[in-house]
């Protein structure tokens, strides 16, 4: 990966005017490097990824916890999935990684409670993803039963020695090494966490010191995942949390809250200058921020433009809901096809596809045709949890 390390650079330069695309030439950078490394070894059909998230990128692990407030295995969910089923997916149908993934033609990695360390897919990527899960451990707590990113790294620690037995230890040093990080958490630190009035950290900390807190912990984390092997980490930043119905519905006048987006833009900003401080200290660090923030906006503010109606509330219409989840009673909307946000955290399968697919043009005129294969996890992070002591997970 040595010879992308001025490519990587200027993309950084690049990246000061053109964020997301800029992140998107990163990551068909790193995805490509990597399906060379893969065509050279004849080993695999695409590339290994590993999934870090929230509910924007859940794929089935929190239905593994009978306890945890923070699920969606129930209807409406899925109702517009290929099964037609609930599958743990907070949305009607796919997420954002679920398209990205297929346009890469490469399956979704499965949620990793539904795997035995002896399964094959511990060399094929695994998604980790859990609703309700932040960058704090004390995030998401409650959900009572979840992953906290913390406790996500750990799993991929125990999945590493897994394939260490497996395949040996200069193998599995190789493996993680190659392999893609794709990393969607921060939204849940502000709607359940810091702006939850009783949760302590919003009592204690300033906007400021806390997303220094936030900072300082991504920062540890990052470090534990580049020990365990990371290298190529696209870290997606927080969407305009501000503009999703359950906050709207707190102006009073359906407005999007400012100073959230205004919050969320300032933990981006963070996270940039983090990520490129690590990939500065760490040797082979290639960390990326892929910043879905304009692209998220883009479709809410002009929502007629990729074939929308509404923008402002959700298909469920549960905006003010304790929970904001789309409930086996609730009365869906005529046509799911018309909403941007599908309850009042999550986007829609038709917002979803539409976001994975602008972020794939983007990287496909920018590479004039045929993108490397980049599959993964949500690449906007956009809506999440509730706003009542009572659970509704992002
Ligand atoms: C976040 O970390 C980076 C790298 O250490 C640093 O440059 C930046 O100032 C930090 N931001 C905050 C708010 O702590
Ligand atoms: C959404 O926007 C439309 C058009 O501006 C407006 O009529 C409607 O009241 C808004 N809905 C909510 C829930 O704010």
């Amino acid at each position: 990966m040595n010879s992308d390390h001025n490519q990587v650079v200027r993309y950084h330069n690049y990246q000061k005017h053109y964020p997301v695309m800029a992140a998107l030439l990163v990551i068909h950078t790193i995805a490509f490097a990597y399906m060379v490394s893969i065509a050279s070894s004849g080993v695999s059909a695409g590339p290994v990824t590993y999934i870090f998230g929230d509910s924007m990128a859940d794929v089935g692990n929190n239905n593994h916890f009978p306890q945890s407030l923070a699920k969606a295995n129930y209807p409406w969910y899925g109702v517009d999935y290929s099964t037609k089923q609930p599958t743990g997916r907070f949305t009607n149908g796919r997420t954002i990684g679920d398209v990205m993934s297929a346009r890469f033609g490469v399956p979704p990695p499965p949620p990793y409670l539904s795997l035995s360390m002896n399964d094959d897919a511990i060399l094929e990527g695994i998604n980790f993803a859990s609703g309700g899960a932040g960058i704090l451990d004390e995030t998401g707590s409650y959900f009572v039963q979840y992953l906290s990113f913390n406790t996500q790294i750990s799993y991929f620690e125990k999945t590493k020695e897994a394939i260490k037995f497996r395949i040996g230890e200069a193998e599995a040093e190789k493996l993680c090494n190659d392999a893609l990080y794709l990393i969607g958490l921060g939204s849940n630190d502000y709607i359940n966490n810091y702006l939850q009035p009783f949760m302590a950290d919003g009592q204690e900390y300033t906007h400021d010191e806390f997303v220094m807190l936030l900072n300082a912990t991504l920062d540890s984390q990052l470090k534990r995942l580049y020990d365990l092997g990371a290298r190529k980490i696209v870290f997606n930043g927080i969407g305009p949390l501000g503009c999703i119905p359950s906050q709207r519905v707190k102006s009073g006048t359906g407005q999007c809250l400012h100073h959230v987006n205004e919050y969320v833009k300032e933990f981006n900003a963070q996270v940039t200058k983090l990520l490129a401080a690590l990939n500065a200290a760490l040797p082979g660090a290639q960390m990326v921020l892929a910043d879905s923030y304009p692209v998220v906006m883009e479709l809410i503010e002009n929502p007629q433009k990729y074939g929308f109606k509404i923008s402002n509330t959700s298909c469920c219409n549960v905006d003010s809901t304790v929970g904001g989840m789309c409930l086996p009673n609730s009365r869906l909307c005529t046509n799911r096809r018309d909403f941007v946000f599908w309850d009042a955290y999550h986007t829609s399968d038709a917002a979803n596809e539409i976001i994975a697919n602008k972020m794939f043009a983007d990287l496909n005129s920018l590479t004039g045709g045929s993108p490397a294969p980049a599959p993964g996890p949500g690449l906007a992070s956009t809506p999440h949890l509730r706003s009542a002591p009572t659970p509704a997970p992002l």
